[in-house]
C-alpha cells in the first residue's frame, strides 16, 4: 500500500491495524505499530472496522512548517530521498496537522475476552476516551491490563511521533530547495508544462515507455521526464546538466566516394520476400549501367566534396505490419512499379557512396531508430543516427506511431516516396480540416517538397523518378533490325484490365492490323477475359519480357495501371506506346483507384508524363471509343520507322534529386 494511494482522496484519520495483531500478542503489536509508522503499512479504512483503532487528534495548532508545503495530491513520498521510510508520515502531513496518536483498544465482536467489561464507548464511532481518565473500574482484570499496555504503547507512539516530526523538520530543511523544484514551474516559455505534468500524473502508466525512462509516479520523475526526455518543461536546476547537455557527438564528416561494385548493396537488401528478390534482380541486371554512371559522375564531380550521409530506407509497404499485399503478388502479375523505383533509389544512394540501412519490417525499423520499449508514445532513446530517411506513407505512419515527439523533431529528415504526389491542400492539416481535404493518407504537415513522385507532374512535390535502361549503339541497331512491324504487346499483367468496357471494339480494329501478345498471369488455364485471338505468354521474367518488347512495334495500354515505368521501358526498347485519352479525366473524385489519395489531380490519359513529355512519334494518345481515330492511329504507327529509340538513363538526374533537396524549416 502505501498509504500514499488512499491518501490522495481519503484523509488518514482512522488508521486501522489488522486484527491478527491482537492474536499475536502485544510485543508484536507495538513492533508492528512502529513498523507502520516508519514503513507505511497503514491503511486508511473507516474506524470501527477493527477492534484496534488508532485515532489521531489535534494536539496543538502550532503546525509544523512542512505541513504547509505539501499540497493535496503531492505526496512527500514523491520527493527524492523520502521514499520509502516516511511513507506513513505522509498521511499525517496530508491532514496538514500534526498529530498525536492515541490508541484505543477494544475487542471486536466475537473476540471479547471472557469476563471483559462492556466497551460501549469503543463501539460508538467517534467516542473518544481521554487518556488520563481511568477507563475501567479496578478489578477489570485482563481488560485493565490490556488497557495499561495500550497506554504504554500509546506513550511510545507519542514518542515515535515526536521523533518522526523532528526528523521531518530536519529532512525538510535539507531538501526544501529540491522539493520546491519538483513542482511544475510556471515559466511562460513552457506554457504546456503544468498541463503535461497533470497528464503524466493521470496517465503515466498508459505506456510502459514512461517507466523505461524512469518515471515512477513521483512529481520529480514527471518533471525530469518532461524536461529531459521530452521538452515541455524547463530543465531542473539541481539536475546534472552535463549529462543532459551531452550533445550528440557529430561524427567527423566523411567524404562520399562513388561506388561501382554493388555486391555489398545486394547483401544489404536481404531476401526472404519475392519483392526483395525482384528488386535485387533488377539491380543485378543493371549493374554494368550503374558502374558506368558512377564512373561518369566521378569524372564530372571528381573533386567536389560531398558529405557521406547516413540514410535509412524503410520500405513501409513491404512490411508485414502494413499488410504487405505486394510481395505475394510479385509472381502473379501484381504491380511492380514501386519496387522498380525503390530498387533504383537504393542503388542510387549506394552508388553515390552514402551509408545505407534498409528495413522492411517494423521490428528492424524500431531497432534502427532506437524506439524505447512500450507503445511508442515516448521519444527515441538516442539522437536519430540518420541524416535522411526515405520511406513511404506506410512507413511514415509507422514512424509516427513509434517515435513519439521525435517524429516531429526529425520529420524534416524524412522523404516520402509518393508515386502520385500529395497536394499542399491535403498536406496542410489546418487547411485540410477546414476545407474538407482530410483523407486517410493526408495532413502530415510536412514540407510538400518532402513528397517525391515517380514522375515530374507537380512543382509542389519533388520528383524522384527511376532509372530506365540505356542501350548502346550495337543494341539499338540490333533492335531496329529485329522489329516485327505488326506485333503489339498489351500493357498489364493482371486479367482484370481485360474487363475494360468497349474493349471488343478497339481490340477488333487492332486485330485487323496486328498480332496481339499478352503477358497475363494465369495459374492453370487461359484467363477467360483474354480473347482467343490474343497470344498470351503468361507472366514473363523481365529479360524475356524485354525480348518481347524488342520485337514488338506497339505497346498498348488499356487505361490501367496508371503512370507506371513500363511504357518508358517499352519506348526505350523501340516500341510506340499507344494509350487511351480519358474523358472525363480520372481523379480521386471519380475513380476508385485514386479515392482517398491526397491529391485531386486529374489524369487525362493513362500516362500523362508519356503524353506530355514524350509525345509523338513515341507516344500516341487517342480516344479508344472513336473507332476512326483509333484505326488511323494504328495505321500511322505501323508506317513509322523505329527511329531514335526513346528513353534515357536518368541515373544522374536521380542522383541530383536525391541529394539536392534540403528541408528549409528546422523542427
Ligand atoms: C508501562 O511502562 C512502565 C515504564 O515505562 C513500566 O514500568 C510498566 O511496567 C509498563 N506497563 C506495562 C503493562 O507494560
Ligand atoms: C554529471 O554527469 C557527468 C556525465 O554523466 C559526470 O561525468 C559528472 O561527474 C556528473 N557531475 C556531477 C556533479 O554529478
Ligand atoms: C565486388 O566486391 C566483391 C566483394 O566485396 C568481390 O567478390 C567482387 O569480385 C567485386 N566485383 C567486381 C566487379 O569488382
Ligand atoms: C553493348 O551492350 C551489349 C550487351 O549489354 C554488349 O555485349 C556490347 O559489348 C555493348 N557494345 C558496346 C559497343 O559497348
Ligand atoms: C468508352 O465508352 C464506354 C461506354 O460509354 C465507357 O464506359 C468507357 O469508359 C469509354 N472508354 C474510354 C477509354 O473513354
Amino acid at each position: 500500500m502505501t498509504c500514499g494511494a488512499p491518501c490522495d482522496d481519503t484523509p488518514c484519520s482512522g488508521i486501522r491495524l489488522p486484527d491478527r495483531l491482537f492474536v499475536l500478542g502485544i510485543g508484536f503489536f507495538s513492533l508492528c505499530f512502529l513498523m507502520t509508522s516508519l514503513g507505511g503499512q497503514l491503511s486508511a479504512r473507516r474506524p470501527g472496522d477493527s477492534p484496534f483503532t488508532i485515532r489521531t487528534e489535534d494536539e496543538d495548532s502550532g503546525g509544523s512548517e512542512e505541513s504547509h508545503d505539501v499540497l493535496p495530491g503531492h505526496r512527500p513520498s514523491q520527493q527524492p530521498g523520502f521514499r520509502p521510510s516516511l511513507r506513513g508520515v505522509s498521511c499525517w502531513n496530508f491532514q496538514q496537522r500534526p498529530a498525536v496518536v492515541t490508541l484505543q483498544l477494544c475487542p471486536g465482536p466475537g473476540r471479547r475476552p471472557p469476563g471483559a467489561g462492556s466497551c460501549h464507548r469503543c463501539a460508538s464511532p467517534g467516542g473518544q476516551i481521554p487518556r488520563e481518565e481511568p477507563r475501567f473500574p479496578p478489578g477489570a482484570g485482563l481488560m485493565e491490563r490490556i488497557q495499561a499496555i495500550a497506554q504504554n504503547v500509546s506513550d511510545i507512539a507519542v514518542k515515535v511521533d515526536q521523533i518522526l516530526r523532528h526528523s521531518l523538520i530536519l529532512h525538510s530543511k535539507v531538501s526544501e530547495g529540491r522539493r520546491d523544484q519538483c513542482e511544475a514551474p510556471s515559466d511562460p516559455k513552457f506554457p504546456d508544462c503544468s498541463g503535461k505534468v497533470e497528464w503524466m500524473r493521470a496517465r503515466w502508466t498508459s505506456d510502459p515507455c514512461y517507466a523505461f525512462f524512469g518515471v515512477d509516479g513521483t512529481e520529480c520523475s514527471f518533471l525530469i521526464y518532461l524536461s529531459e526526455v521530452e521538452w515541455f518543461c524547463p530543465p531542473l536546476p539541481w539536475r546534472n546538466q552535463t549529462a543532459t547537455q551531452m550533445a550528440p557527438k557529430s561524427l567527423p564528416k566523411v567524404q562520399a566516394v562513388f561506388r561501382s561494385n554493388l555486391s555489398h548493396l545486394l547483401e544489404l537488401m536481404g531476401s526472404g520476400k519475392e519483392s526483395l528478390i525482384f528488386m535485387k534482380k533488377r539491380t543485378k541486371r543493371l549493374t554494368a549501367q550503374w558502374a558506368l554512371a558512377a564512373q561518369r559522375l566521378a569524372q564530372k564531380l571528381g573533386s567536389v566534396w560531398r558529405d557521406q550521409k547516413q540514410i535509412l530506407v524503410h520500405i513501409g509497404f513491404l512490411t508485414e505490419e502494413s499488410g504487405d499485399v505486394f510481395s505475394p503478388r510479385v509472381l502473379k502479375g501484381g504491380p511492380l512499379g514501386e519496387m522498380v523505383q525503390w530498387a533504383d533509389i537504393l542503388a542510387t544512394l549506394y552508388v553515390l557512396g552514402h551509408g545505407l540501412r534498409i528495413t522492411v519490417s517494423l521490428k528492424e525499423l524500431q531497432s534502427n531508430l532506437g524506439v524505447p520499449p512500450g507503445r511508442g508514445n515516448c521519444p527515441l532513446t538516442m539522437p536519430l543516427p540518420f541524416d535522411l530517411i526515405y520511406t513511404d506513407y506506410h512507413g511514415l505512419q509507422q514512424m509516427k506511431q513509434h517515435m513519439g515527439l521525435s517524429f516531429k523533431k526529425y520529420r524534416c529528415r524524412i522523404r516520402v516516396i509518393d508515386t502520385f504526389g500529395t497536394e499542399p491542400a491535403y498536406n496542410h492539416e489546418e487547411y485540410a480540416t477546414l476545407h474538407g481535404y482530410r483523407t486517410n493518407w493526408g495532413y502530415w504537415n510536412l514540407n510538400p517538397k518532402q513528397f517525391m513522385t515517380m514522375f515530374p507532374h507537380t512543382p509542389d512535390n519533388s520528383f524522384m523518378g527511376f532509372v530506365s535502361e540505356e542501350l548502346n549503339e550495337t543494341e539499338k541497331q540490333l533492335i531496329r533490325g529485329g522489329k516485327a512491324s505488326n506485333m503489339a504487346v498489351v500493357y498489364g499483367k493482371e486479367a482484370s484490365i481485360w474487363k475494360l468496357q468497349g474493349k471488343d471494339k478497339f481490340l477488333g480494329v487492332l486485330n485487323k492490323y496486328m498480332e496481339i501478345h499478352g503477358t497475363v498471369y494465369y495459374e492453370s488455364q487461359r484467363p477467360p477475359e483474354v480473347p482467343a485471338f490474343v497470344k498470351n505468354h503468361g507472366l514473363l521474367p523481365q529479360p524475356e519480357f524485354q525480348q518481347l518488347l524488342r520485337k514488338a512495334k506497339l505497346f498498348i495500354g488499356f487505361g490501367f495501371p496508371y503512370e507506371g515505368p513500363a511504357p518508358l521501358e517499352a519506348i526505350a526498347n523501340g516500341c510506340v506506346f499507344l494509350q487511351a485519352r480519358f474523358s472525363p479525366p480520372h481523379s480521386s473524385l471519380n475513380h476508385e483507384f485514386f479515392r482517398g489519395k491526397p491529391t485531386s489531380r486529374e489524369l487525362f490519359s493513362q500516362h500523362p508524363y508519356a503524353e506530355n513529355f514524350i509525345g509523338k512519334p513515341h507516344v500516341w494518345t487517342v480516344d479508344y471509343n472513336n473507332s476512326e481515330e483509333f484505326e488511323a492511329a494504328i495505321k500511322a504507327i505501323m508506317r513509322t520507322q523505329p527511329s531514335g529509340l526513346g528513353g534515357k538513363v536518368q541515373t544522374e538526374a536521380t542522383r541530383y534529386r536525391s541529394e539536392k533537396f534540403r528541408c528549409p524549416a528546422g523542427p
